[in-house]
């Protein structure tokens, strides 16, 4: 049984206001993308792990992660993760995963690919603590809603299925694809420390949660 992990970095991070795309930004003493890529490399179930990286971040990959196995993505997230996918040769699970959430435990890990044994996908999610309205200002009950992280795990050849097949546009995520298909995505339990990164501010609030985290562990 192979594994892949596929970390997707070729987003120019525009939403953070910044220049240098977020997945290179310091975090914690690193660039974000080198917590995600050791989390991965560190795990005993995850064979291999590719990057796929902006066209021309090169040294900036080189200089995050040393050594690190890549591709060059697309112009939406949905192209780069099929540029990785292409890439890939005989795996059996992969694991696809946003740069942009670097603080991914060994534990998620371990429950998305134990819901693989009965599920073609499994998705981490959290329930949804605000209090949610629809554009109108109607209320929307939040118990039946949760929201989705990454990594998102999947047979590979039923995920590379999903991406020939999907005709739906701009997907947010690939499970939604693996679903118009048919295939079954299990729900596992989500981590707060996995957050996406997006928007000014992001970094140090990732960093100050990372500094409690690690106090009262
Ligand atoms: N991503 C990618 N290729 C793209 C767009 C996004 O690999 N063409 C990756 C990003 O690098 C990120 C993940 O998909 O790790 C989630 O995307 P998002 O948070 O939207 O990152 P960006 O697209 O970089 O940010 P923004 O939308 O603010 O520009
Ligand atoms: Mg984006």
């Amino acid at each position: 049984m192979k594994t892949v992990a596929l970390i997707v970095a070729a987003g120019k991070g525009e939403r953070t206001g910044a220049t240098l795309p977020k997945q290179y930004a310091p975090l914690a003493g690193r660039a974000m993308l080198a917590w995600s890529h050791q989390a991965f490399g560190d795990h005993p179930a995850i064979d291999e792990v590719l990057v796929v990286i902006g066209a021309g971040q090169e040294a900036l990959l080189a200089a995050a992660v040393p050594g690190a196995r890549h591709v060059t993505g697309g112009a939406t997230r949905r192209e780069s993760v099929a540029a990785g996918l292409a890439a890939l040769d005989g795996a059996d699970l992969v694991l696809v995963h946003d740069a942009a959430r670097p603080f991914l435990s060994a534990a998620v890990i371990d429950r998305l690919i134990a819901a693989l044994a009965t599920h073609d996908g499994a998705v981490p999610v959290l329930p949804v603590a605000d209090t949610l309205v629809n554009a109108d200002g109607a209320n929307v009950p939040r118990e039946a809603l949760r929201r989705v992280q990454t990594p998102q795990a999947f047979r590979f050849v039923t995920l590379a299925a999903a991406h020939r097949a999907w005709r739906g546009g701009e997907a947010t995520d690939d499970a939604q694809m693996v679903r118009a298909l048919g295939g079954s995505v299990a729900l596992v339990q989500g981590d707060t420390m996995l957050e996406k990164i997006t928007y000014p501010g992001d970094i140090a609030a990732a960093e100050a949660r990372l500094g409690r985290e690690t106090r009262s562990a």
